[in-house]
């Protein structure tokens, strides 16, 4: 039973992302897995200011949400980050929900190449609607997801399931007629399988 973390960073309601997210929780759920969803969007987290309070032993100058969500992240083996695409990478909430992690960095007196600090050790999956189904739609948000969180802070990929031509926000959500759905409860299901 792994402890799971999954962090919506935003999308409608009840939009595309929203149901993507409740199809990948069902199916961990139902291997076992203790699974938490936190919004951005009833929990608002600002970006990193680049003070550097946090490098100095001090808190996070900001009094946000972030902060509550500390210790969830402590406690979570994976991290799993869910956005809708928003002109062609992951929201402005997800981005800024990253930024902060620089307050959770450690100092690593050897770091590996590449890498200046130590953060903590985690799994981590990325889920993500578009509108658009190109090869190319989710380029741009795989890449800021491999480099960001895998290659630099680190984290064990243990998967990314792109939920294309799922329609624009001009109307209602569609995913519910694509395979989507059903993928993120596989997704979901065997995450640790
Ligand atoms: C501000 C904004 C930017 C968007 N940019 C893109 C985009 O670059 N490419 C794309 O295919 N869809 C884009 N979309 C469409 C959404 O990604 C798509 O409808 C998504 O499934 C909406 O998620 P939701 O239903 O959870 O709100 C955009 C939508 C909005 C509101």
């Amino acid at each position: 039973m792994k402890n799971i973390l999954v962090i919506q960073g935003g999308g409608r309601v009840r939009g595309n992302t929203a149901q993507l997210v409740g199809s990948f929780v069902r199916g961990a759920e139902e291997s076992g897995h203790a699974v938490e969803v936190v919004s951005l969007l009833t929990h608002e987290v600002k970006g990193c200011l680049g003070c550097n309070a946090c490098r100095y032993g001090k808190p996070c100058v900001q009094k946000d949400a972030f902060n509550s969500i500390v210790s969830r992240i402590e406690a979570a083996d994976c991290l799993v980050f869910a956005s809708p695409l928003y002109f062609w990478t992951v929201s402005s909430r997800m981005k800024a929900f990253i930024e902060r992690f620089y307050c959770i960095a450690r100092e690593d007196p050897a770091p590996p190449l590449g890498r200046y600090e130590k953060y903590p050790q985690k799994d981590c999956a990325l889920l993500m609607t578009a509108a658009d189904n190109y090869f190319w739609t989710f380029e741009q948000a795989v890449s800021y997801y491999q480099f960001a969180l895998v290659n630099y802070i680190g984290f064990h990929d243990r998967g990314v399931l792109l939920a294309g031509g799922c329609g624009d926000t001009d109307g209602k959500p569609q995913i519910d007629r694509t395979p989507h759905l059903q993928r993120a409860f596989e997704f979901g299901r065997q995450l640790y399988s």
